[in-house]
Protein backbone atom coordinates (compact mmCIF):
# COMPACT_ATOMS: atom_id res chain seq x y z
CA UNK A 1 0.00 0.00 0.00
CA UNK A 2 3.06 2.33 0.56
CA UNK A 3 3.20 2.97 -3.28
CA UNK A 4 -0.73 3.69 -3.34
CA UNK A 5 -0.50 6.24 -0.60
CA UNK A 6 1.63 7.92 -2.81
CA UNK A 7 -0.33 8.38 -5.51
CA UNK A 8 -2.67 9.61 -3.19
CA UNK A 9 -1.29 12.61 -1.75
CA UNK A 10 -1.70 16.69 -2.61
CA UNK A 11 -2.74 15.88 -6.17
CA UNK A 12 -4.81 18.36 -5.43
CA UNK A 13 -2.20 21.68 -5.42
CA UNK A 14 -1.28 21.40 -9.17
CA UNK A 15 -1.01 24.82 -8.98
CA UNK A 16 1.50 26.85 -10.89
CA UNK A 17 4.30 25.15 -9.71
CA UNK A 18 2.78 21.67 -11.16
CA UNK A 19 1.48 23.22 -13.87
CA UNK A 20 4.71 25.40 -15.35
CA UNK A 21 6.80 22.71 -14.49
CA UNK A 22 4.52 20.28 -16.50
CA UNK A 23 5.07 22.81 -19.53
CA UNK A 24 8.06 22.55 -19.09
CA UNK A 25 8.52 18.91 -18.86
CA UNK A 26 6.26 18.09 -21.80
CA UNK A 27 8.26 20.42 -23.77
CA UNK A 28 11.35 18.33 -22.71
CA UNK A 29 9.88 15.20 -24.07
CA UNK A 30 8.59 16.85 -27.35
CA UNK A 31 12.23 17.85 -27.48
CA UNK A 32 13.00 14.26 -27.20
CA UNK A 33 11.34 13.27 -29.83
CA UNK A 34 11.77 15.30 -32.22
CA UNK A 35 15.52 16.18 -31.59
CA UNK A 36 17.70 13.78 -34.04
CA UNK A 37 20.03 14.53 -32.11
CA UNK A 38 19.09 14.50 -28.77
CA UNK A 39 18.33 10.91 -29.16
CA UNK A 40 21.59 10.26 -30.79
CA UNK A 41 23.21 11.40 -27.99
CA UNK A 42 21.06 9.02 -25.60
CA UNK A 43 21.54 6.01 -28.10
CA UNK A 44 25.23 6.65 -27.80
CA UNK A 45 24.96 6.64 -23.85
CA UNK A 46 22.96 3.51 -23.79
CA UNK A 47 25.77 1.56 -26.16
CA UNK A 48 28.35 3.12 -23.84
CA UNK A 49 26.94 1.08 -20.74
CA UNK A 50 26.85 -2.27 -22.76
CA UNK A 51 30.05 -2.14 -23.30
CA UNK A 52 30.77 -2.40 -19.56
CA UNK A 53 32.08 -5.64 -18.40
CA UNK A 54 29.98 -7.20 -16.30
CA UNK A 55 31.75 -8.14 -13.47
CA UNK A 56 33.01 -4.64 -13.13
CA UNK A 57 29.09 -3.67 -13.34
CA UNK A 58 28.60 -6.23 -10.40
CA UNK A 59 31.04 -4.79 -8.09
CA UNK A 60 30.22 -1.13 -9.02
CA UNK A 61 26.26 -2.25 -8.51
CA UNK A 62 27.27 -2.78 -5.01
CA UNK A 63 29.17 0.02 -4.72
CA UNK A 64 27.16 2.37 -6.00
CA UNK A 65 24.19 1.13 -3.60
CA UNK A 66 26.48 2.03 -0.61
CA UNK A 67 27.00 5.54 -2.80
CA UNK A 68 23.43 5.90 -2.83
CA UNK A 69 22.71 5.46 0.38
CA UNK A 70 24.66 8.04 1.49
CA UNK A 71 23.59 10.91 -1.42
CA UNK A 72 20.15 9.67 0.08
CA UNK A 73 21.09 10.68 3.44
CA UNK A 74 22.58 13.91 2.75
CA UNK A 75 19.70 15.00 0.28
CA UNK A 76 17.18 14.24 3.02
CA UNK A 77 19.21 16.78 5.41
CA UNK A 78 18.55 19.02 2.90
CA UNK A 79 16.00 21.61 4.05
CA UNK A 80 13.26 22.23 1.60
CA UNK A 81 12.44 25.34 0.39
CA UNK A 82 9.23 26.65 3.04
CA UNK A 83 7.30 28.59 0.18
CA UNK A 84 5.42 27.53 -2.89
CA UNK A 85 7.26 30.41 -5.09
CA UNK A 86 10.57 28.61 -3.80
CA UNK A 87 9.70 25.27 -3.96
CA UNK A 88 9.11 26.16 -7.44
CA UNK A 89 12.60 27.35 -8.34
CA UNK A 90 14.39 25.15 -6.35
CA UNK A 91 11.69 22.41 -8.51
CA UNK A 92 12.60 24.03 -11.62
CA UNK A 93 16.63 24.51 -10.88
CA UNK A 94 17.18 20.80 -10.38
CA UNK A 95 15.09 19.78 -13.27
CA UNK A 96 17.22 21.82 -15.65
CA UNK A 97 20.75 20.07 -13.75
CA UNK A 98 19.28 16.76 -14.41
CA UNK A 99 18.94 17.49 -17.99
CA UNK A 100 22.18 19.03 -18.25
CA UNK A 101 23.50 16.33 -16.49
CA UNK A 102 21.96 12.88 -18.47
CA UNK A 103 23.30 14.14 -21.89
CA UNK A 104 27.00 13.75 -20.50
CA UNK A 105 27.73 10.49 -20.20
CA UNK A 106 27.25 7.68 -17.82
CA UNK A 107 29.58 9.07 -15.56
CA UNK A 108 27.12 11.57 -14.53
CA UNK A 109 24.03 9.16 -14.56
CA UNK A 110 24.01 9.37 -10.41
CA UNK A 111 24.72 13.37 -10.26
CA UNK A 112 21.75 13.62 -12.88
CA UNK A 113 19.25 11.40 -11.17
CA UNK A 114 20.14 12.75 -7.69
CA UNK A 115 19.12 16.04 -9.44
CA UNK A 116 16.42 14.64 -10.75
CA UNK A 117 15.31 13.14 -6.78
CA UNK A 118 15.89 16.27 -5.62
CA UNK A 119 13.22 17.41 -7.89
CA UNK A 120 10.87 14.85 -6.90
CA UNK A 121 11.25 15.47 -3.48
CA UNK A 122 9.21 18.75 -3.56
CA UNK A 123 6.53 17.89 -6.87
CA UNK A 124 3.19 18.43 -5.30
CA UNK A 125 2.29 15.18 -6.95
CA UNK A 126 4.94 12.16 -6.80
CA UNK A 127 3.36 9.75 -8.76
CA UNK A 128 2.63 11.95 -11.53
CA UNK A 129 6.03 13.13 -12.02
CA UNK A 130 7.44 9.77 -11.92
CA UNK A 131 5.03 8.57 -14.55
CA UNK A 132 6.75 12.08 -16.27
CA UNK A 133 10.31 10.58 -15.64
CA UNK A 134 9.68 7.53 -17.33
CA UNK A 135 9.20 8.92 -20.71
CA UNK A 136 11.43 11.53 -20.78
CA UNK A 137 14.55 10.75 -18.62
CA UNK A 138 17.30 7.89 -20.04
CA UNK A 139 16.57 4.87 -18.52
CA UNK A 140 19.60 3.99 -16.88
CA UNK A 141 19.16 7.20 -15.25
CA UNK A 142 15.53 6.47 -14.24
CA UNK A 143 16.22 3.33 -12.92
CA UNK A 144 18.39 4.97 -10.46
CA UNK A 145 15.70 7.55 -9.71
CA UNK A 146 13.32 4.86 -8.95
CA UNK A 147 16.25 2.86 -6.97
CA UNK A 148 16.34 6.14 -4.42
CA UNK A 149 12.68 6.52 -4.39
CA UNK A 150 12.46 2.87 -2.77
CA UNK A 151 14.98 3.17 -0.78
CA UNK A 152 13.33 6.17 0.66
CA UNK A 153 10.00 4.91 0.93
CA UNK A 154 11.54 1.37 2.58
CA UNK A 155 13.29 3.56 5.16
CA UNK A 156 10.05 5.83 6.11
CA UNK A 157 7.97 2.73 6.05
CA UNK A 158 10.11 0.48 7.94
CA UNK A 159 10.98 3.35 10.89
CA UNK A 160 7.78 4.74 11.30
CA UNK A 161 6.92 2.73 14.20
CA UNK A 162 10.22 4.14 15.58
CA UNK A 163 8.95 7.65 15.62
CA UNK A 164 5.26 6.80 16.52
CA UNK A 165 3.91 7.08 18.98
CA UNK A 166 6.27 10.07 20.14
CA UNK A 167 7.44 8.92 23.63
CA UNK A 168 5.52 11.25 25.58
CA UNK A 169 2.32 9.13 25.26
CA UNK A 170 4.38 6.40 27.28
CA UNK A 171 3.13 3.46 24.87
CA UNK A 172 4.60 1.82 21.54
CA UNK A 173 3.47 -0.38 19.16
CA UNK A 174 5.13 -3.45 18.83
CA UNK A 175 4.37 -6.38 16.77
CA UNK A 176 4.38 -9.87 18.10
CA UNK A 177 4.45 -13.21 16.68
CA UNK A 178 1.32 -15.49 18.22
CA UNK A 179 0.67 -19.25 17.59
CA UNK A 180 -2.96 -19.51 16.09
CA UNK A 181 -4.65 -22.64 17.07
CA UNK A 182 -3.56 -23.97 13.24
CA UNK A 183 0.03 -23.72 15.17
CA UNK A 184 0.99 -21.51 12.17
CA UNK A 185 2.52 -18.33 14.07
CA UNK A 186 0.80 -15.22 12.98
CA UNK A 187 1.79 -11.27 13.28
CA UNK A 188 -0.21 -9.51 15.71
CA UNK A 189 0.30 -5.53 16.19
CA UNK A 190 -0.24 -4.80 19.89
CA UNK A 191 -0.23 -1.44 21.91
CA UNK A 192 2.73 -1.65 24.90
CA UNK A 193 3.17 0.01 27.84
CA UNK A 194 6.35 1.62 28.25
CA UNK A 195 6.26 2.23 31.95
CA UNK A 196 4.44 0.77 35.26
CA UNK A 197 0.97 2.34 36.01
CA UNK A 198 -1.56 2.31 38.51
CA UNK A 199 -4.83 1.63 38.57
CA UNK A 200 -7.00 4.71 37.53
CA UNK A 201 -3.72 6.57 36.13
CA UNK A 202 -4.17 8.58 32.92
CA UNK A 203 -1.58 6.99 30.17
CA UNK A 204 -1.84 9.16 27.50
CA UNK A 205 -4.45 11.73 26.14
CA UNK A 206 -5.08 12.26 22.56
CA UNK A 207 -7.49 14.51 19.74
CA UNK A 208 -9.09 12.59 17.36
CA UNK A 209 -7.72 13.05 13.54
CA UNK A 210 -11.43 13.24 12.52
CA UNK A 211 -15.16 13.12 14.47
CA UNK A 212 -18.64 12.97 13.60
CA UNK A 213 -21.67 13.43 16.17
CA UNK A 214 -24.39 11.28 15.48
CA UNK A 215 -26.79 12.29 12.60
CA UNK A 216 -29.56 12.76 14.93
CA UNK A 217 -27.67 15.00 17.12
CA UNK A 218 -25.79 16.91 14.16
CA UNK A 219 -27.87 20.17 13.62
CA UNK A 220 -29.88 19.77 16.94
CA UNK A 221 -27.78 22.26 18.94
CA UNK A 222 -27.41 19.61 21.84
CA UNK A 223 -23.53 19.23 21.39
CA UNK A 224 -20.56 20.97 19.61
CA UNK A 225 -20.45 19.33 16.37
CA UNK A 226 -16.12 19.75 16.44
CA UNK A 227 -15.56 19.09 20.15
CA UNK A 228 -18.99 17.35 21.16
CA UNK A 229 -18.89 19.52 24.54
CA UNK A 230 -22.58 19.66 25.63
CA UNK A 231 -23.85 23.65 24.45
CA UNK A 232 -27.66 22.38 25.37
CA UNK A 233 -28.15 25.12 28.03
CA UNK A 234 -24.79 27.42 26.42
CA UNK A 235 -26.35 31.02 25.52
CA UNK A 236 -23.97 31.54 23.02
CA UNK A 237 -23.70 28.89 20.09
CA UNK A 238 -22.13 29.26 17.00
CA UNK A 239 -24.43 28.68 13.57
CA UNK A 240 -22.74 29.47 10.47
CA UNK A 241 -25.35 28.85 7.35
CA UNK A 242 -23.61 25.50 5.92
CA UNK A 243 -25.67 22.48 4.65
CA UNK A 244 -25.24 19.67 7.75
CA UNK A 245 -26.57 22.66 9.69
CA UNK A 246 -23.78 22.13 12.06
CA UNK A 247 -23.51 23.85 15.21
CA UNK A 248 -20.28 24.91 17.79
CA UNK A 249 -20.03 25.97 21.08
CA UNK A 250 -16.96 28.63 20.05
CA UNK A 251 -15.64 30.37 17.57
CA UNK A 252 -12.47 28.92 17.87
CA UNK A 253 -14.41 25.43 17.03
CA UNK A 254 -16.34 26.59 14.03
CA UNK A 255 -12.95 28.00 12.80
CA UNK A 256 -11.07 24.43 13.21
CA UNK A 257 -13.83 22.84 11.78
CA UNK A 258 -14.12 24.98 8.45
CA UNK A 259 -10.04 24.61 8.06
CA UNK A 260 -10.16 20.84 8.79
CA UNK A 261 -13.35 19.85 6.63
CA UNK A 262 -16.56 21.48 7.20
CA UNK A 263 -16.28 23.63 4.46
CA UNK A 264 -14.66 22.20 1.65
CA UNK A 265 -17.29 19.45 2.10
CA UNK A 266 -20.55 21.64 3.14
CA UNK A 267 -19.41 25.27 3.05
CA UNK A 268 -18.89 27.61 0.17
CA UNK A 269 -15.63 29.35 0.91
CA UNK A 270 -12.70 28.58 -1.39
CA UNK A 271 -11.87 24.72 -1.08
CA UNK A 272 -7.91 25.51 -0.97
CA UNK A 273 -6.15 28.70 0.75
CA UNK A 274 -5.91 30.93 -1.47
CA UNK A 275 -1.98 31.78 -0.72
CA UNK A 276 -1.73 27.82 -1.33
CA UNK A 277 -2.96 27.87 -4.48
CA UNK A 278 -1.05 30.61 -6.30
CA UNK A 279 -3.07 32.74 -9.38
CA UNK A 280 -5.68 30.13 -8.25
CA UNK A 281 -8.49 29.93 -11.08
CA UNK A 282 -11.34 32.19 -10.09
CA UNK A 283 -14.52 29.99 -9.88
CA UNK A 284 -17.35 30.48 -11.89
CA UNK A 285 -20.36 30.96 -10.40
CA UNK A 286 -21.78 27.93 -12.61
CA UNK A 287 -18.93 25.76 -10.89
CA UNK A 288 -20.09 27.07 -7.23
CA UNK A 289 -24.03 25.98 -8.23
CA UNK A 290 -22.67 22.49 -8.94
CA UNK A 291 -21.05 22.19 -5.70
CA UNK A 292 -24.02 23.30 -3.85
CA UNK A 293 -25.45 20.88 -5.70
CA UNK A 294 -23.98 17.90 -4.94
CA UNK A 295 -23.25 18.82 -1.06
CA UNK A 296 -27.06 19.05 -1.01
CA UNK A 297 -26.86 15.51 -2.63
CA UNK A 298 -24.60 14.41 -0.13
CA UNK A 299 -26.80 15.53 2.77
CA UNK A 300 -29.74 14.47 1.86
CA UNK A 301 -28.05 10.61 2.15
CA UNK A 302 -26.59 11.39 5.04
CA UNK A 303 -29.81 12.56 6.98
CA UNK A 304 -32.11 9.78 5.06
CA UNK A 305 -29.25 6.61 6.10
CA UNK A 306 -28.09 8.38 9.52
CA UNK A 307 -24.72 6.72 8.56
CA UNK A 308 -21.48 8.42 9.54
CA UNK A 309 -18.40 6.07 8.32
CA UNK A 310 -18.94 7.59 5.57
CA UNK A 311 -18.68 11.16 6.98
CA UNK A 312 -15.72 10.43 8.69
CA UNK A 313 -14.06 9.22 5.37
CA UNK A 314 -15.09 12.46 4.22
CA UNK A 315 -13.51 14.44 6.88
CA UNK A 316 -10.64 12.40 6.59
CA UNK A 317 -9.96 13.09 2.95
CA UNK A 318 -10.61 17.14 3.89
CA UNK A 319 -8.54 16.94 6.42
CA UNK A 320 -5.63 15.21 4.66
CA UNK A 321 -5.73 18.22 1.65
CA UNK A 322 -6.09 20.84 4.17
CA UNK A 323 -2.47 19.14 6.38
CA UNK A 324 -1.03 19.21 2.76
CA UNK A 325 -2.21 22.70 2.61
CA UNK A 326 -0.42 23.81 5.60
CA UNK A 327 3.01 22.23 4.76
CA UNK A 328 3.21 24.04 1.26
CA UNK A 329 1.84 27.58 2.89
CA UNK A 330 2.65 27.02 6.80
CA UNK A 331 -0.17 29.22 8.55
CA UNK A 332 1.08 29.32 12.23
CA UNK A 333 -1.70 30.15 14.10
CA UNK A 334 -2.10 29.47 17.70
CA UNK A 335 -5.70 27.98 17.07
CA UNK A 336 -3.95 25.23 15.15
CA UNK A 337 -1.23 24.51 17.46
CA UNK A 338 -3.39 23.79 20.03
CA UNK A 339 -5.33 21.36 18.24
CA UNK A 340 -2.48 19.41 17.05
CA UNK A 341 -2.27 15.89 16.92
CA UNK A 342 0.42 13.52 18.55
CA UNK A 343 3.46 14.13 16.51
CA UNK A 344 5.99 11.30 15.46
CA UNK A 345 8.82 11.98 17.67
CA UNK A 346 11.88 14.56 16.68
CA UNK A 347 13.91 13.74 13.88
CA UNK A 348 10.85 11.40 12.01
CA UNK A 349 10.34 11.62 8.38
CA UNK A 350 7.68 13.92 7.37
CA UNK A 351 4.30 11.86 7.19
CA UNK A 352 0.91 12.27 5.71
CA UNK A 353 -2.30 11.54 7.30
CA UNK A 354 -2.57 8.46 5.11
CA UNK A 355 1.11 7.42 6.46
CA UNK A 356 -0.76 7.13 9.76
CA UNK A 357 -3.90 5.16 8.75
CA UNK A 358 -1.90 2.96 6.24
CA UNK A 359 -0.82 0.67 8.98
CA UNK A 360 -4.38 0.23 10.62
CA UNK A 361 -6.61 -2.86 10.35
CA UNK A 362 -9.55 -2.90 8.52
CA UNK A 363 -12.90 -4.43 7.46
CA UNK A 364 -12.83 -5.97 4.41
CA UNK A 365 -16.34 -3.62 3.01
CA UNK A 366 -18.52 -5.12 0.39
CA UNK A 367 -19.43 -2.83 -2.22
CA UNK A 368 -23.27 -3.00 -2.32
CA UNK A 369 -25.53 -0.73 -3.64
CA UNK A 370 -25.62 1.75 -0.81
CA UNK A 371 -21.91 1.73 -0.58
CA UNK A 372 -21.63 2.34 -4.15
CA UNK A 373 -24.10 5.50 -4.05
CA UNK A 374 -22.65 7.02 -0.63
CA UNK A 375 -18.57 7.01 -2.73
CA UNK A 376 -20.35 8.31 -5.43
CA UNK A 377 -21.50 10.90 -3.81
CA UNK A 378 -18.94 11.83 -1.98
CA UNK A 379 -16.52 11.56 -5.14
CA UNK A 380 -18.82 14.12 -6.65
CA UNK A 381 -18.48 16.42 -3.74
CA UNK A 382 -14.26 16.32 -3.85
CA UNK A 383 -14.84 17.40 -7.12
CA UNK A 384 -16.87 19.68 -7.52
CA UNK A 385 -15.05 21.66 -4.92
CA UNK A 386 -11.18 21.07 -6.68
CA UNK A 387 -10.75 19.16 -9.59
CA UNK A 388 -8.97 15.85 -9.34
CA UNK A 389 -9.92 15.54 -5.66
CA UNK A 390 -11.83 13.05 -6.24
CA UNK A 391 -8.53 10.81 -6.96
CA UNK A 392 -8.53 10.67 -3.35
CA UNK A 393 -11.23 8.20 -3.08
CA UNK A 394 -10.82 5.67 -6.37
CA UNK A 395 -13.68 2.94 -4.84
CA UNK A 396 -10.98 0.18 -3.91
CA UNK A 397 -9.62 2.95 -1.62
CA UNK A 398 -12.82 3.98 -0.53
CA UNK A 399 -13.99 0.78 0.33
CA UNK A 400 -10.43 0.42 2.70
CA UNK A 401 -11.16 3.57 4.04
CA UNK A 402 -14.54 2.78 4.80
CA UNK A 403 -13.37 -0.59 6.57
CA UNK A 404 -10.99 1.24 8.37
CA UNK A 405 -12.89 3.48 10.14
CA UNK A 406 -15.33 0.85 10.96
CA UNK A 407 -12.74 -1.18 12.17
CA UNK A 408 -11.25 1.03 14.42
CA UNK A 409 -13.36 4.60 15.10
CA UNK A 410 -14.55 4.73 19.32
CA UNK A 411 -18.12 5.94 20.31
CA UNK A 412 -17.66 8.89 21.76
CA UNK A 413 -19.43 9.79 25.27
CA UNK A 414 -19.06 12.12 28.08
CA UNK A 415 -20.40 11.93 31.67
CA UNK A 416 -22.05 8.50 31.20
CA UNK A 417 -23.11 9.70 27.41
CA UNK A 418 -26.55 9.43 26.57
CA UNK A 419 -29.77 7.20 27.36
CA UNK A 420 -31.68 7.12 24.29
CA UNK A 421 -29.88 6.71 21.11
CA UNK A 422 -32.31 5.53 18.58
CA UNK A 423 -31.27 2.15 17.44
CA UNK A 424 -30.19 1.24 13.94
CA UNK A 425 -32.55 0.52 11.13
CA UNK A 426 -31.97 -1.74 8.16
CA UNK A 427 -30.80 -4.71 7.58
CA UNK A 428 -28.18 -6.03 10.32
CA UNK A 429 -24.96 -6.16 8.08
CA UNK A 430 -25.53 -2.10 7.44
CA UNK A 431 -24.99 -1.51 10.94
CA UNK A 432 -22.51 0.87 12.32
CA UNK A 433 -20.54 -0.60 14.99
CA UNK A 434 -18.31 1.38 16.74
CA UNK A 435 -15.87 0.50 19.97
CA UNK A 436 -17.95 1.14 22.89
CA UNK A 437 -17.11 -0.52 26.12
CA UNK A 438 -20.15 1.50 27.63
CA UNK A 439 -22.41 0.33 24.84
CA UNK A 440 -22.93 2.14 21.72
CA UNK A 441 -26.70 3.27 22.94
CA UNK A 442 -24.82 5.61 24.88
CA UNK A 443 -22.76 7.04 22.34
CA UNK A 444 -23.07 11.01 21.39
CA UNK A 445 -20.42 10.27 17.96
CA UNK A 446 -17.85 8.64 16.71
CA UNK A 447 -13.95 9.08 16.64
CA UNK A 448 -10.89 7.99 14.97
CA UNK A 449 -7.97 8.36 16.84
CA UNK A 450 -4.09 7.36 15.92
CA UNK A 451 -2.86 5.80 18.91
CA UNK A 452 -5.91 4.30 20.26
CA UNK A 453 -6.29 2.44 17.39
CA UNK A 454 -3.93 -0.07 17.99
CA UNK A 455 -5.55 -0.92 21.13
CA UNK A 456 -7.14 -4.37 20.91
CA UNK A 457 -10.08 -5.85 22.52
CA UNK A 458 -10.00 -8.00 25.45
CA UNK A 459 -13.74 -8.47 27.79
CA UNK A 460 -11.35 -8.42 30.74
CA UNK A 461 -9.87 -4.92 29.15
CA UNK A 462 -6.55 -3.26 31.05
CA UNK A 463 -7.43 0.28 30.03
CA UNK A 464 -10.66 2.05 29.10
CA UNK A 465 -11.52 5.47 27.31
CA UNK A 466 -12.69 8.03 29.17
CA UNK A 467 -13.76 11.40 27.75
CA UNK A 468 -13.24 13.90 31.31
CA UNK A 469 -12.95 16.94 29.62
CA UNK A 470 -16.31 16.90 28.19
CA UNK A 471 -14.98 16.44 24.43
CA UNK A 472 -13.83 14.36 21.80
CA UNK A 473 -10.49 13.84 23.64
CA UNK A 474 -9.94 10.91 24.77
CA UNK A 475 -8.04 10.13 27.67
CA UNK A 476 -6.68 6.70 28.33
CA UNK A 477 -7.35 5.44 31.89
CA UNK A 478 -5.81 1.98 33.54
CA UNK A 479 -8.46 -0.02 34.94
CA UNK A 480 -6.14 -2.26 36.80
CA UNK A 481 -2.43 -2.36 37.37
CA UNK A 482 -0.33 -2.58 34.76
CA UNK A 483 3.39 -3.01 34.18
CA UNK A 484 6.07 -1.81 31.69
CA UNK A 485 5.88 -4.12 28.98
CA UNK A 486 2.44 -5.31 28.92
CA UNK A 487 -0.11 -5.09 26.48
CA UNK A 488 -3.22 -2.71 26.58
CA UNK A 489 -6.34 -3.64 25.93
CA UNK A 490 -9.67 -2.03 25.92
CA UNK A 491 -13.06 -3.65 25.45
CA UNK A 492 -14.55 -2.87 22.25
CA UNK A 493 -18.04 -3.57 22.96
CA UNK A 494 -20.43 -4.08 26.32
CA UNK A 495 -19.06 -7.03 27.38
CA UNK A 496 -21.41 -7.00 30.06
CA UNK A 497 -24.74 -7.54 28.77
CA UNK A 498 -28.22 -5.69 29.01
CA UNK A 499 -29.85 -5.16 32.19
CA UNK A 500 -29.77 -7.88 34.08
CA UNK A 501 -28.23 -10.56 31.60
CA UNK A 502 -27.12 -13.54 33.04
CA UNK A 503 -23.46 -14.36 32.39
CA UNK A 504 -24.52 -16.49 29.52
CA UNK A 505 -26.44 -14.16 27.81
CA UNK A 506 -23.77 -11.85 28.12
CA UNK A 507 -21.11 -14.10 26.67
CA UNK A 508 -23.63 -14.98 24.09
CA UNK A 509 -24.44 -11.36 23.04
CA UNK A 510 -21.20 -9.79 22.93
CA UNK A 511 -19.71 -13.36 20.88
CA UNK A 512 -22.10 -11.97 18.38
CA UNK A 513 -21.28 -7.91 18.33
CA UNK A 514 -17.39 -9.02 18.21
CA UNK A 515 -18.09 -11.24 15.14
CA UNK A 516 -20.72 -8.65 13.49
CA UNK A 517 -18.98 -5.59 14.10
CA UNK A 518 -14.98 -6.53 13.95
CA UNK A 519 -14.89 -10.17 12.56
CA UNK A 520 -13.14 -10.99 16.00
CA UNK A 521 -13.64 -14.66 18.08
CA UNK A 522 -12.52 -13.47 21.15
CA UNK A 523 -9.54 -15.55 23.37
CA UNK A 524 -9.24 -13.69 26.12
CA UNK A 525 -9.23 -15.05 29.49
CA UNK A 526 -12.89 -14.52 30.44
CA UNK A 527 -14.12 -15.63 26.88
CA UNK A 528 -11.68 -19.31 27.01
CA UNK A 529 -12.97 -19.94 30.26
CA UNK A 530 -16.69 -19.78 29.34
CA UNK A 531 -16.42 -21.39 25.78
CA UNK A 532 -15.54 -24.46 27.62
CA UNK A 533 -19.34 -24.55 29.45
CA UNK A 534 -21.21 -23.27 26.57
CA UNK A 535 -22.33 -25.79 23.96
CA UNK A 536 -20.70 -25.51 20.60
CA UNK A 537 -23.65 -24.36 18.36
CA UNK A 538 -24.56 -21.12 19.80
CA UNK A 539 -20.58 -20.12 18.98
CA UNK A 540 -20.07 -17.46 16.09
CA UNK A 541 -18.22 -18.47 12.94
CA UNK A 542 -14.61 -17.22 13.06
CA UNK A 543 -13.25 -14.82 10.87
CA UNK A 544 -10.68 -12.23 11.07
CA UNK A 545 -10.33 -8.48 9.99
CA UNK A 546 -7.93 -7.64 7.30
CA UNK A 547 -4.46 -7.20 8.10
CA UNK A 548 -2.49 -3.97 6.03
CA UNK A 549 -0.30 -5.02 3.75
C1 LIG B 1 -32.46 8.69 11.24
O1 LIG B 1 -32.59 9.44 12.42
C2 LIG B 1 -33.81 10.15 12.55
C3 LIG B 1 -33.73 10.96 13.81
O2 LIG B 1 -33.44 10.17 14.92
C4 LIG B 1 -34.98 9.16 12.54
O3 LIG B 1 -36.19 9.85 12.63
C5 LIG B 1 -34.92 8.32 11.28
O4 LIG B 1 -35.92 7.33 11.32
C6 LIG B 1 -33.55 7.66 11.14
N1 LIG B 1 -33.48 6.95 9.88
C7 LIG B 1 -32.89 5.75 9.75
C8 LIG B 1 -32.90 5.14 8.40
O5 LIG B 1 -32.35 5.18 10.67
ZN1 LIG C 1 -16.56 22.96 20.49
ZN1 LIG D 1 -13.29 -12.16 25.39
Amino acid sequence: MVSKTIQYTTVVFISTVAISSLAYVAWWDYKRRNDPSFRKKIRKEHKKIHKHAKAAEERAKQQRTEDLKESLEKIKAEPVPPTAEEREQYFMQHVGVGEQLSVQGPAFHVPAALSFYRALRVYPSPVELIMIYQKTVPEPIFKIVMDLTSMDTKERAEGYYHYFPPPNMNVEVKQILVAAESEEQTRKIVLIARKDFRYGENIYQEHPVVAQLDMDLEGTSKYCSHCFRDISSSLSTIRPDDLLGSTYCSNECQMLASMQSQNLLFGCGPPVPNNVVVGQKERTEEAEIERRASQEAFVNFLKASNWTQVLLVARFCARHVSEEAKKLAPLHTPLLERARLPEPAAGSPQYSFFDHIERLKYLKVEPIDMVMLEHHLLKDVLSKAVDGLEELVDLEMYLVMKGKMAYNAIGVASAGGRNKRPGAKGRIETWEWTRTPYGTNRQIGSALYRVSSYLSHSCSPSVRPSFPTGTNELHLVATRAISKGEELTMAYTNTHGDGDDSIEEAYRKRRVRLARGWKIACECESCTGKKAEIPSATMVPEAKAEEPI
